[in-house]
């Protein structure tokens, strides 16, 4: 193909120059048909290891590996052709060392040719997000609610409600920002926090469950559309039911084949056209 005919995806600088310019427009995406779905209305989709939970019902994120990111994050690229995509460093996979973190990110720009890798951490993370980005590795951070560390947190609150709390939050914003991340997520933090992050650091701020004064919005996509409906949290808002569309349909086929009212003949090979439409 042409260089004139591939069609440019968003590129990382062109994410965080959109700080402050407009809002940037993202959500998850874990398979090649939600990407392609996806892909003319939103700027950045990630691959979050959410789909842990959201596609393979585990009860948290830390079971997922890199193969399994590796392997949705090749689907997405397939799938979309103008976002930015961005895949999620799994648990294990970053925290022991900033060798570790580089080889593993490494493996996984390489293999699915996306734009960058998230990881989730502030302060205790700078170092590795620097070694990360010093080398060639374009990283979004991710801060406040870490659903990887919900073991030592105790489960999913959230974050940011006391003085102490709040100004963690915020300095975990500015030393990934100052590390050299792209931008951050900031998940599950008091309204007030987001917003005075926003205001403070030079990257965009991706927000969910944090402020509309973020710089950016992400939503898990299964959670939009009402595909993944176990519970609804209190951030998300539905554009669509698709989950009580599928379990219908999948009620009315069930009662079809019972009633060998499925499949009717115009749906065989093989039947004469007189015969179909007896
Ligand atoms: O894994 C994920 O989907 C995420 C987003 C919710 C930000 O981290």
């Amino acid at each position: 193909m042409s260089v004139a005919g591939r069609q440019k995806r968003i590129t990382v600088p062109q994410i965080r120059a959109m700080k402050a310019e407009a809002p940037i427009v993202c959500l998850t995406a874990y398979t090649s048909l939600t990407a392609v779905l996806l892909d003319d209305n939103v700027d950045l989709l990630l691959v979050g290891d959410s789909l842990g939970m959201v596609l393979y019902g585990m009860d948290s994120t830390l079971g997922v590996t890199l193969d399994m990111m590796i392997a949705h994050g090749k689907a997405v690229m397939r799938g979309s052709k103008k976002a930015c995509v961005i895949v999620d460093l799994p648990f294990g996979s970053y925290q022991e060392s900033r060798e570790q973190a580089f080889r593993n990110a490494a493996q996984v720009m390489k293999e699915v040719g996306c734009a960058g890798v998230k990881l989730e951490g502030g302060t205790e993370m700078a170092e590795t997000v620097r070694f990360l980005t010093e080398r060639g590795i374009p990283v979004l951070g991710h801060v406040g609610l870490l659903p990887q560390s919900v073991n030592t947190a105790g489960g999913f609150r959230s974050l940011g409600r006391g003085e102490k709390e709040a100004a963690e939050i915020v300095a975990d914003a500015h030393a990934i920002a100052d590390a050299g991340a792209f931008a951050t997520v900031i998940e599950g933090t008091v309204e007030p926090v987001a917003r005075e992050i926003t205001a403070q650091i030079a990257i965009p701020t991706i927000g969910i469950g944090a402020s509309p004064a973020c710089d950016g919005q992400i939503l898990v996509t299964e959670d939009l559309v009402g595909l993944f409906s176990d519970f609804k949290p209190k951030f998300v808002r539905r554009y669509a039911e698709l989950g009580e569309g599928i379990a219908a349909a999948g009620k009315a086929y069930a009662a079809d084949v019972r009633a060998r009212k499925f499949p009717g003949l115009e749906h065989c090979f093989g039947v004469k056209a007189s015969a179909k439409a007896e």
